[in-house]
């Protein structure tokens, strides 16, 4: 047994300092891998670090609730998690399955595909902005730009209201002491007064685009309460924004830190660019965890679970299960196969934007490796302090100027 290192599974600092903890993670997966955490202001949590595990619990959502207490590790209170319980990421089935069939067909592998011509056309347009500058933050500048655009396309509002939804779903996800009270505050209700004005707006005027299919949904008969549009809105635009900002940044930076992977990458690109993309969402796993509630007694891998207990699934943890994947810590862009969990551990929530997010990703790390080929870090990278959506907020780069393709 090697010496464990002190587990602290919820330090913002380590997030912030080093990205996610995988010192932390290994001991874990090698000595405790259903580990039961203890928490500042709660009753503590089972840390779950091994794949299988993930899996289990991931795909067995009557025993391990996403409705009960939230997806969250800190307990909500009542009337936040009344109001996030409007969303289906807060569901269990059979209602889930209800209020995910209404938007599963703008997401499926060919939906997202028809989407790939104007996704290139967003992210040229994205790079033409910073091309001829030779250096910019990779994080605002290029990665943040393209999901808000992407979703507001999705959900036919201006692109740069878009960037307006993405500021704030920005704030609701921070838990940085730097933005003030007031205005975290205001982000939740910002976004759904927006979702209200949206939803008045398609029902004058509906036309193809997913606002106006959740304007006219029926669920059991009923069309969707303002509540429950006004979150489902609030869902679709939080869910694809740091997340894929995330991905294309951590992903980058682990492609400065391995420049063989780099130039094979490079010098293989349309080849290498779907495994490329699958190995970064490994290895960078955007989304921490997501918290489930035990429905009853239970057992997992021989740890008594209790009903009402927390149970967190890590999914950056078990994306380097030595028992998954070989060689786990070594980044490899061309590794098959890559059956990762970045987007979850499979059943009902997993998630539903994976296609689109992959489409969005080949497309801005296309432009950037091909008319920035000698792009490069220009500075430290600062990393969000969060222990939910991890990855990088700024990361400085230089390469040199281009011009712009329109
Ligand atoms: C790299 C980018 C992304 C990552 C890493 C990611 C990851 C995840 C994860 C881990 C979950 C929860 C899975 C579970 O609980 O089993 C999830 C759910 C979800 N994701 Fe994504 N996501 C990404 C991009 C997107 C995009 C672009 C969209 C588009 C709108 C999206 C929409 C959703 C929705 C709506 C859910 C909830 C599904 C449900 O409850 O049924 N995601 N995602």
């Amino acid at each position: 047994m090697t010496l464990a290192p002190q587990i602290d599974l919820l330090d913002l600092r380590s997030y912030q300092d080093k990205g996610q903890p995988h010192d932390m993670f290994r001991w874990l997966r090698q000595n405790d891998p259903v580990y039961w955490h203890a928490e500042p202001d709660g009753p503590g949590f089972w840390a779950v670090t091994k794949y299988e595990d993930v899996r289990t619990v991931s795909r067995d959502p009557q025993t391990y609730s996403s409705y009960e207490g939230g997806i969250h590790i800190a307990t909500p209170n009542p009337e936040t998690l009344a109001g996030a319980r409007n969303m289906m990421l807060y569901k269990d089935p059979p209602e889930h399955t209800r209020y995910r069939h209404l938007v599963n067909k703008g997401f499926t592998p060919r939906q997202a595909a028809k989407l790939t011509d104007r996704i290139q056309e967003l992210a040229s347009q994205i790079i033409d902005e910073v091309i001829e500058r030779g250096e910019c933050d990779l994080v605002t500048d290029i990665a943040g730009e393209l999901p808000s655009y992407v979703i507001a396309e999705l959900m036919g509002i201006p692109l740069e209201d878009g960037r307006k939804l993405y500021e704030w779903t920005e704030i609701m996800h921070s838990t940085d002491a730097s933005i003030p009270m007031e205005q975290r505050m205001q982000a939740l209700p910002n976004m759904l007064n927006y979702a209200r004005q949206v939803a008045e707006a398609k029902k004058g005027q509906p036309s193809s685009d997913l606002a106006s299919i959740l304007v006219e949904a029926e669920v059991d008969g009923h069309e969707l309460s303002d509540a429950e549009f006004d979150w489902f809105f609030l869902l679709l635009i939080n869910a694809g924004g740091d997340t894929t900002r995330n991905l294309v940044a951590g992903g980058m930076e682990v492609l400065f830190k391995h420049p063989e992977e780099r130039r094979r990458l490079q010098e293989n690109l349309e080849e290498l660019l779907p495994t490329a993309v699958e190995e970064m969402l490994r290895y960078c796993s955007p989304v921490v965890y997501m918290r489930r509630t035990a429905m009853n007694d239970t057992e997992l891998r021989g740890k008594h679970i209790r009903k009402g207990d927390k149970v967190a699934v890590f999914y950056g943890s078990a994306n380097r299960d030595e028992d998954e994947f070989p060689d786990a810590d070594r980044f490899d862009v061309g590794r098959t196969p890559n059956e990762h969990m970045a987007f979850g551990g499979g059943g009902p929530h997993y998630c539903l934007g994976a296609h689109l997010a992959r489409i969005e990703a080949q497309a801005i790390l296309r432009e950037m490796l091909t008319r920035m080929p000698d792009i490069e870090q220009a500075g430290a990278t600062e990393r969000l302090p969060s222990n939910f959506i991890a990855g990088p907020r700024h990361l400085p780069v230089r390469f040199t100027p281009g011009e712009r393709a329109s």
